[in-house]
């Protein structure tokens, strides 16, 4: 295909997008990859001497995720709440990357303040890559430690508070600045941002409701990530990475998955954008990017948001977490 004009090919990615289902499974980058126009890979070497975290670090799409890391060269955090799962990551990686460096450190990312005490225990210099990986879909409404809705907790409140604990590692990273990813779901483009209830206290559960609208959060709030933490040269972004075979895929959604099984990226295939990202850096930065390219973070038209209801999220993740309004002191 690589013949094909490269407004064709743009057509054909958009397509794909668009239409969900074929570019959400393996179809997608198997054929994304063979247009004109892929973006290039990132140089073998792209992270020696960078310092990258990834939380969720013992399953799925965060094995994946560390693996890619390592092979590009960098120090590999694997941020994982138990220990003796991620040791067992660690050595697996290691036998398949000779000489990777690679720690595990324990955080319960929906405890805020086990968030707090692994911030403020790690030690790190710099951080040039964050990923928020870890990820759940209880299937009853459940509590963090703190009292907050679990997906809440664990895809929104603790990812933006250990950022902001962080912010000194991640803006000591290389001159290339740092990276912040939070992992997504296409599930978010079916929900929109509830910032009138984000602890779910309307209405009855479902669980499928309450992760995508903690993924849509997520997404909603990086034009306000970017805004805190951009100054210092760290970028925000999100990706989602479509449908990958992982052991959460198959616990959570049983039948989704054996229908759709043959279909499903595999973990490597769901975590490759992610990868790509922190090996790359583009400029570019606040997007929603699947399969290497920014993706729109609405497809339908119920689901907009204002800047008066993200602010509002925005607001409410401040008052939880317990941050200031601005992360540098004001002059
Ligand atoms: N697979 C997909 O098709 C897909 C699609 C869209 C989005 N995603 C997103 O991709 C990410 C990874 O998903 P996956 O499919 O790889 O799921 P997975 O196999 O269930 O892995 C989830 C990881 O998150 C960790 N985790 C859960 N709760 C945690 C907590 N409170 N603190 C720290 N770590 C915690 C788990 O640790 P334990 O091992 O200790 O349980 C595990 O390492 C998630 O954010 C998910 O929402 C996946």
């Amino acid at each position: 295909m690589t013949g094909l004009p490269l407004a064709i090919a743009r057509g054909i990615d958009t397509l794909l997008d668009r239409t969900v289902a074929p570019g959400f499974t393996r179809i997608g980058p198997a054929v994304r990859s063979r247009l004109p126009g892929w973006p290039a890979d990132p140089a073998p070497d792209a992270l020696v001497g960078a310092v990258a975290a990834v939380t969720g670090a013992t399953s799925g799409l965060g094995v994946a995720t560390a693996l890619g890391l390592a092979r590009l060269g960098a120090q590999v955090r694997l941020v994982v709440r138990d220990t003796a799962k991620g040791e067992r990551v660690r050595s697996e990686i290691a036998s398949r990357v000779p000489g990777a460096d690679l720690r595990v450190d324990r955080c319960d990312v929906a405890d805020l303040d086990d968030v707090r005490r692994f911030a403020g225990g790690i030690g790190l210099d710099r951080l040039d890559v964050l990923v928020h990986n870890a990820g759940a879909m209880p299937p009853d409404r459940t509590e963090s430690p703190q009292a907050h809705e679990m997906t809440m907790a664990l895809h929104v409140l603790g990812p933006v508070l250990m950022t902001d604990l962080l912010c000194p590692a991640l803006a000591a990273a290389g001159a290339r600045g740092s990276r912040v990813v939070l992992v997504t779901s296409g599930g978010m483009y079916g929900q929109r941002l509830r910032a009138d209830d984000p602890e779910y206290l309307l209405g009855e559960y479902s669980p499928t409701t309450a992760y995508a609208r903690s993924k849509r959060a997520q997404v909603e709030l990086l034009p306000v990530l970017v805004r805190r933490w951009g100054a210092d040269r760290i970028g925000v972004d999100a990706t989602h990475p479509g449908w990958a075979d992982t052991p959460g895929v198959e616990t959570s959604l049983p039948t989704f998955h054996k229908l759709t099984g043959p279909f499903l990226r595999d973990a490597e295939g769901g975590a490759e954008t992610t990868v790509w990202l922190a090996g790359t850096r583009p400029a570019e930065t606040g997007r929603l990017w699947h399969d290497r390219r920014p993706r729109p973070t609405h497809l339908l038209r119920k689901t907009r948001t204002g800047d008066p209801e993200r602010e509002l999220m925005w607001e409410w993740t401040l008052a939880q977490t317990g941050l200031g309004p601005s992360q540098r002191p004001s002059p």
